[in-house]
């Protein structure tokens, strides 16, 4: 049994039970892989939908009496609180201080830029588990079995093009941050691949690379 199984057992419905053991069980095997902690892969896996059932009013009156300010994108999407309050609660009510653990549950719906390899692990772990059946989730569970970044830069653009833009929602920061950087560190990986192609010197190429002037 995983640490906190019981204590989300009690405090959710069956399915997001079944869906955060699931999480938690990809995220170990994830950290596994690729080196991460597997007891704080576990930990954030299992206690990153801890209140998605909460109603809108139970997340801002949560937030109101612990003094916790939100942006503007999080009031308009309850999907967005539930991270915020998922990750305050694990910290306050479950008096967890891995900061590791508590960013992992706080981006695990948006992703951001600069994530550690935990963030990244629940945030792909989030949308390969088990019982997802969407389409194109088997060609991403075989990346993810090869390539974390890579996995998590298609689930990135998966979430994008396929949730957010269709439905018309807001993206949020974060994740265009995210997904900026990976365009970037990708566009560099492929100028300095045409470099060594070229035997063109680095310098030279990073000199003209546009993206490195622009951020
Ligand atoms: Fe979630
Ligand atoms: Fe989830």
């Amino acid at each position: 049994m995983f640490p906190f199984e019981l204590f989300v057992k009690e405090r959710v419905g069956e399915k997001r039970f079944k869906h955060s053991v699931n999480v938690a069980k990809t995220a170990r095997w994830l950290a596994f892989k690729y080196g991460a902690n597997e007891d704080k892969a576990v930990t954030a896996g299992i206690l990153h939908d801890i209140t998605k059932e909460w109603t809108v009013h139970e997340h801002m009156s949560f937030l109101h009496s612990h003094n916790i300010g939100i942006s503007k994108y999080e009031y308009t999407s309850v999907k967005l609180l539930h991270a915020i309050t998922a990750s305050c609660y694990s910290k306050i009510v479950l008096r967890i201080n891995d900061t590791d653990i508590l960013n992992a549950i706080r981006f695990h719906t948006t992703a951001r830029a600069n994530m550690s390899i935990l963030e990244k692990i629940v945030y792909l772990a989030d949308g390969i588990s088990e019982e997802r059946k969407y389409s194109g989730v088997n060609e991403l569970r075989y990346i993810a079995d090869y390539d974390l970044n890579e996995a998590v830069f298609k689930e990135i653009c998966g979430v994008i093009s396929g949730e957010l833009i269709k439905k018309e929602h807001l993206i949020h920061p974060d994740t265009i941050n995210a997904y900026n950087e990976y365009v970037f560190l990708n566009s560099k990986d492929a100028m300095q691949k045409l470099a060594e192609k070229n035997t063109i010197g680095i310098k030279n190429i990073s000199k003209s690379n546009k993206f490195t002037k622009v951020y």
